[in-house]
């Protein structure tokens, strides 16, 4: 995978501008609120459709202006391709892929690869489990188009279901009578997102193993576990029929405890990925460089999965990556990226060989001879 060449309108503090990237290590460098995060923000916007950092889309668009226009020149599968869109309106107003108008963001979704790492991605080890579950679909979505749908209905289904427990309150007969089919089809979904989450969990840890291994000279040795509706010590993930036969019968059998918290309490939506180090839980024992080693290990395993996926490695967005990282883990970082395309950002440029300096100021990006 291989970003070509970005041109942004509108977008943040961009008024406009048109960004070239080469192979190798590309680095966007300058001051504080420059600009730089909100060039990987548009980039990696192509990728998945939104914005990492979780805002509205309005929020995007450049003060005093009615919409914004990004557009990704990208090379893969040895063809020059490209995506554009145009957002206002609160959301994607049109989209593009190779020129041709697409009607639904998830044909977009997983044609540009890349994986970002940006400091927000600490809550990844410290905060809640909906943040892990959001990694989690993220990650698998771009690789796998079923999962999305799936991910998709489940959702769907999930609102209607606590929509009816909500509603028991005064019809509890049509509650009676209509409940089952809800969790029948929870079931059904929940069953095919835990076996794919359970499974890229599993081959995660295995590259953050090998990735601590290199970086710690073993003295770390981190461990991930697929905390689902079967809870630690099911490991049926891999069987549909008996995790949706499991998850129904949870359903079915808790209606009263489900009827008193006003909502659905088994399923999907309350999985978590529990993250240790040397066998102790990272959330409260590691420090802030080990969360941050984690966070990037989980990103790398993300990056070889990707590639395992596709056939091509991703590129690597990342965002003030190299601070708060000792020289082991920093060096173990430049020696991993050799070789692919990464587009990062820093205040200093010191520190490292950048292949191509991208001076950035006030929305402009200027190549540094
Ligand atoms: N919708 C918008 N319209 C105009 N400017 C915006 C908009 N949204 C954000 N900005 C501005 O963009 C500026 C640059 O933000 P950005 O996050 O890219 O900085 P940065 O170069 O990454 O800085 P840092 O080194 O501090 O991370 C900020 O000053 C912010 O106020
Ligand atoms: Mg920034």
């Amino acid at each position: 995978m291989l970003a070509r060449k970005i041109t942004v309108s509108d977008f943040r503090n961009i008024a406009h501008a048109e960004v070239s990237f080469e192979e190798g290590i590309n680095v966007l460098c300058g001051d504080n609120a420059q600009g730089k995060t909100n060039l990987l923000e548009a980039i990696y916007f192509a990728s998945i459709g939104k914005s990492f950092r979780g805002n509205h889309t309005n929020e995007m668009i450049r003060f005093g202006q009615k919409e914004a226009l990004l557009s990704l020149d990208f090379r893969t599968g040895g063809r020059e391709q490209s995506i554009s869109l145009c957002l206002g309106g609160g959301r994607v107003r049109a989209a593009e892929k190779n020129r041709v108008k697409i009607r639904r963001m998830s044909e977009i979704v997983g044609s540009f690869r890349a994986v970002l790492f940006c400091p927000e991605h600490l809550s990844l080890i410290k905060e809640g489990p909906a943040e892990r579950r959001q990694f989690l679909d993220i990650a698998i979505s771009a690789a796998e188009p079923l999962y999305m749908g799936a991910l998709q209905r489940y959702n769907r289904i999930l609102k209607q279901r606590n929509a009816l427990i909500k509603a028991a309150e005064k019809d509890k007969a049509l509650f009676e009578t209509t409940v089952d089919i809800w969790s029948r089809q929870l079931a059904h979904e929940g069953a095919y997102i835990a076996k794919s989450r359970q499974r890229y969990v599993k081959n995660a840890e295995g590259y953050m193993k090998e990735c601590f291994k290199e970086m710690t000279g073993s003295r770390e040795e981190p461990s991930l576990l697929y905390l689902g509706v079967g809870g630690k010590d099911f490991d049926g993930y891999e069987d549909l029929s008996k995790t949706e036969e499991m998850l129904y019968q949870k359903l079915s059998q808790n209606h009263e405890r489900e009827l008193g918290a006003g909502a659905t309490l088994w399923g999907t939506h309350k999985d978590d990925v529990e993250v240790l180090l040397n066998g102790h839980a990272a959330r409260s024992f590691c420090s802030q460089g080990q969360q941050r080693s984690l966070a990037l290990a989980l990103k790398i395993a993300e990056g070889e999965l990707c590639k395992i996926d596709c056939g091509e490695y991703p590129v690597l967005l990342f965002d003030d990556v190299l601070s708060e990282l000792d020289r082991g883990r920093r060096e173990y970082l430049l020696k991993h990226i050799k070789g692919k395309q990464v587009i990062m950002t820093t205040c200093e440029k010191e520190g490292f060989d950048a292949d191509h300096l991208i001076v950035v100021k006030n929305g402009t990006y200027r190549k540094a001879e």
